[in-house]
């Protein structure tokens, strides 16, 4: 998978996640973890809907007996967690989304986030500069966005590496 939707980013957001809820008293343990772990199952950019989403993580997680309130807290995640395209004007609601959610998008940001930018670049086939564009449009407000106090602090230092990393970037591109 290269477009930065790979098995590791999945196991990192899911370590992530479960790591802010230590801290954060009082989610849910398995919800975080399953929606960790499914939160990018039938991406909307791979043309899956909500419906689709939903009937999907629905019947798997029947398969393996979870509860049906976890289930629907688990398909309000993965419908929830990024802006879809920008149809989704939705906040997360629950302390198990905004984890997750602060989990994904530390995954965007840091050493990881600059790498994973760039292999979506190439999936895309764009151009180097282009995806420095993402930087500004997206991946340097993340900071500002983080639901959890702990999300926020782990997230202050992963936005300098970023920071750092344009600077260089951009002292390097004339080749002088
Ligand atoms: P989500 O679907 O969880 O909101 P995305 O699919 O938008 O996340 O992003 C997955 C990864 O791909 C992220 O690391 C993100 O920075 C990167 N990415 C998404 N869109 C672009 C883009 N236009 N240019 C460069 N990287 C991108
Ligand atoms: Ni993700």
């Amino acid at each position: 998978e290269s477009s930065g939707h790979d098995w590791q980013h999945i196991e990192r957001v899911c370590n992530n996640a479960l790591a802010i809820a230590e801290q954060e008293a009082g989610a849910d343990l398995l919800t975080v973890q399953l929606g960790a772990l499914l939160h990018d199952v039938m991406d909307h950019k791979f043309g899956y809907n909500d419906e689709d989403r939903k009937i999907f993580i629905t019947g798997f997680l029947k398969d393996l007996e979870v509860s049906e309130k976890v289930i629907n807290e688990v398909v309000y995640i993965a419908n929830n967690i990024s802006f879809k395209g920008g149809t989704n004007k939705h906040k997360m609601m629950t302390l198990e989304g905004k984890i997750v959610q602060d989990a994904d998008r530390l995954d965007a940001m840091g050493a990881i986030g600059i790498a994973r930018a760039f292999a979506y670049g190439g999936h895309m086939n764009r151009v180097m500069h282009e995806t420095i564009d993402h930087f500004h449009e997206k991946l340097l407000l993340l900071k500002d966005l983080m639901n959890t106090e702990t999300g926020r602090k782990k997230a202050m230092g992963r936005h300098r590496v970023m920071e750092d990393f344009l600077r260089n970037f951009s002292e390097e591109w004339d080749g002088l």
